[in-house]
């Protein structure tokens, strides 16, 4: 899964007006949706390399261990998700070497730990946890002693790593210089006004500075309080050479701002990121302009397109398959990422995947493009950060500008890519031939409506999500069902409930319940039903029934006019009568907050749901 990293390394003390240790302590809060089993950090001081790390959560380990009372002018730290040795202190990061002269912070997995391992016990180091990271600092103590000096010795070190890594690494003989290398799990430089830093996520710096580097696969470097060095090697023959790479030329500066990498006076983020949801739509509407031309294009002249997603972003591939069938008449397919694989050889020259990631980074979904691009086949990448991975290995690029997503319950990022899905759809049908001016014209003038549509939304069911979702504590079941495109959207809405609140949900398309989940449903079985448009709720309307004749609890989210045949429903959202495009926006709102209110009223942390990690960097 993923872990969060972060360094600094300041000019002098008091530069960024805080001691390093509060800083790291800062940084590691914005990252703590990437993981919080353990936390740590390393920082040189006046008397030599410190380490203070624990398992736990971030607030309470870094009050335990006095985090903001250690000062120095280099440090790092970590926030992580077990993978290889459970959550402990030992295993916690970072790792040093047999001299404590060297620390370690890792997000990733070294494959080839194991064997590495047994080669640097066989010399004589000696291991003080079960992670595969720790091999990484006893490397390179081992081309140190070598006689190495300490950023060769680094650089050795990741030659001989297999995996996936964004690692940061001091040594105090190195002074105040922090090493990085990236394969894979991602990692960002943020320049800085008498400090730069180091981090697998922008929120981490983004109280000191907007301007980043994105480190790219296979790049090492370093950086200092005034300086960043980035080389790559490149294979000449059997020979490699290392090329420095022009920084210059991979400066950015972000948009967003430290207050959206906050909670703003919300209890939890995934409530902010839930109304902060108009806002994100009507930004993600004025970002795409006429960028979309070319995907249009691309899109409007393939054999056939796959969407491919992980979770949230499945379900928005999903309705962007069923927009570009049922609107544009071109073939399209959703295809889970991990999947992806046994649908490969399917896929050639002429045809399109869109790859749908809000963190850019999803492992399985970076895989899945990477193979369609060995094939010839055009990806057009749908991602909500700049320049992260899969954005940076596709043919053509669209950016949802929902800020950023600290909660790990996807809320404000899958409403902005279906919001760009549909926009891409109604624009291939409209360059296809197949709806007028009028009809895009319709579809689109309510999809600019949707952040007053989602505000209201908003207003009018807060309050009666949160008396649903009491209700909803109590069940240990649910079924979300749907047809067309209100299936894809129950999907999300049993997605938000089992992942925050717990409660087992099930999305099922409602005309196939009948075959086999009925079975379950008993007195109280409760069963969101959910239609996007008035056909839809005309088919659902027999579901219902069949359920109510079971003496199930029975909620219904539909549009205004169907509250005449969907009478006998016990809860009922009355949703505005929207086309299905920007109705397949908005109707998923009552279900993120009868997901948010339920597990609050569970007693739950709905920002840190157990097990899960925002943005998942393994197979
Ligand atoms: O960053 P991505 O969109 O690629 O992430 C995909 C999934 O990991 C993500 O949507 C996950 O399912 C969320 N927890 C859903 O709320």
């Amino acid at each position: 899964m993923a872990c969060g990293i972060v360094a600094v390394v300041a000019s002098r003390k008091g530069a960024l007006r805080k001691p390093l240790g509060e800083v790291i302590r800062e940084s590691l809060k914005s990252l703590e949706y990437r993981g919080y089993d353990s936390v740590g950090f390393a920082i040189i001081t006046d008397n030599g390399l410190v380490v203070r790390k624990s398992k736990g959560m971030i607030d309470s380990v870094t009050a335990k261990l006095g985090f903001s009372e250690f000062d120095g002018l280099v440090g790092i730290g970590h926030t992580r998700w077990a993978t290889h040795g459970p959550p402990s202190d030992r295993n916690s990061h970072p790792h040093t070497d047999c001299t404590g002269k060297i620390a370690v912070a890792h997000n990733g997995i070294i494959e080839n730990w194991n064997e590495l391992k047994e080669m640097l016990v066989r010399k004589g180091h000696v291991f003080k946890s079960d992670t595969d990271t720790e091999v990484i600092p006893h490397l390179m103590e081992e081309f140190k002693n070598k006689g190495m000096e300490p950023y060769e010795a680094f650089k050795a070190t990741i030659s001989l790593l297999k995996g996936a890594y964004a690692i940061a690494a001091i040594d105090i003989d190195a002074g105040n210089k922090v090493f990085f290398a990236r394969k894979t799990s991602p990692l960002i430089v943020g320049i800085g006004d008498g400090a730069n830093f180091l981090a697998s996520d922008i929120p981490a710096f983004l109280r000191y500075t907007r301007k980043i580097i994105v480190v790219s696969d296979d790049e090492v470097g370093y950086v200092t309080s005034s300086s960043v060095f980035i080389e790559k090697l490149i294979k000449k023959g059997d020979k490699g050479i290392w090329i420095s790479i022009d920084i210059g030329k991979r400066l950015r500066t972000v948009e967003w701002t430290p207050e959206m990498a906050m909670k703003g006076g919300y209890p939890h983020f995934m409530l902010k990121e839930i109304h902060e949801q108009p806002q994100a739509l009507a930004s993600t509407i004025s970002g795409l302009g006429e960028k979309l031309d070319d995907v249009v294009k691309v899109i409007s002249a393939a054999n056939k397109v796959v969407l491919v997603g992980a979770g949230t972003s499945y379900h928005a591939s999903y309705l962007g398959a069923i927009f570009l069938n049922n609107l544009g008449e071109v073939f399209a397919q959703p295809i889970i990422s991990s999947e992806m694989k046994w649908h490969i050889k399917s896929l050639s020259e002429g045809d399109v995947m869109i790859a749908v990631s809000q963190s850019g980074e999803t492992i399985d979904t970076l895989l899945a493009a990477r193979e369609a691009k060995d094939r010839g086949v055009k990806v057009i990448a749908l991602s909500n950060v700049i320049d992260s991975a899969i954005p940076r290995e596709a043919d053509l690029v669209v950016y949802t500008r929902a800020g950023p997503e600290i909660g790990v319950a996807a809320t404000k990022t899958f409403t902005t890519q279906v919001l760009v899905l549909s926009v891409i759809a109604v624009k291939v049908a409209k360059y296809r031939g197949i709806v007028n001016e009028g009809a895009s014209e319709a579809h689109l003038r309510a999809i600019r409506s949707l952040p007053e549509t989602v505000n209201k939304i908003i207003s009018k069911y807060e309050a009666k999500s949160k008396d649903v979702a009491k209700l909803m504590a109590s069940k240990r079941s649910a079924f979300f069902l749907g047809r067309g495109y209100g299936l894809p959207v129950s999907m999300e809405g049993a997605l938000k409930l089992k992942e925050v609140a717990y409660v087992h949900a099930e999305a099922y398309p409602a005309g196939e319940s009948k075959h086999g989940p009925i079975a379950l449903v008993e007195d109280g079985f409760p069963i969101v039903f959910t239609a996007v448009s008035h056909e839809e709720a005309e088919l659902i309307k027999s579901n219902v029934e069949e359920m109510r004749a079971r003496y199930a609890w029975t909620i219904a989210v539909t549009p205004k006019g169907d509250e005449g045949h969907l009478k006998n429903v016990e809860e009922r959202f009355t949703m505005p009568e929207l086309p299905v495009t920007a109705a397949s926006v908005a109707y998923v709102v009552p279900h993120q907050l009868i997901a948010y209110y339920t597990s609050i009223i569970r007693g739950y942390d709905p920002d840190k749901p157990r097990n899960l990690a925002k943005t998942v960097t393994v197979v």
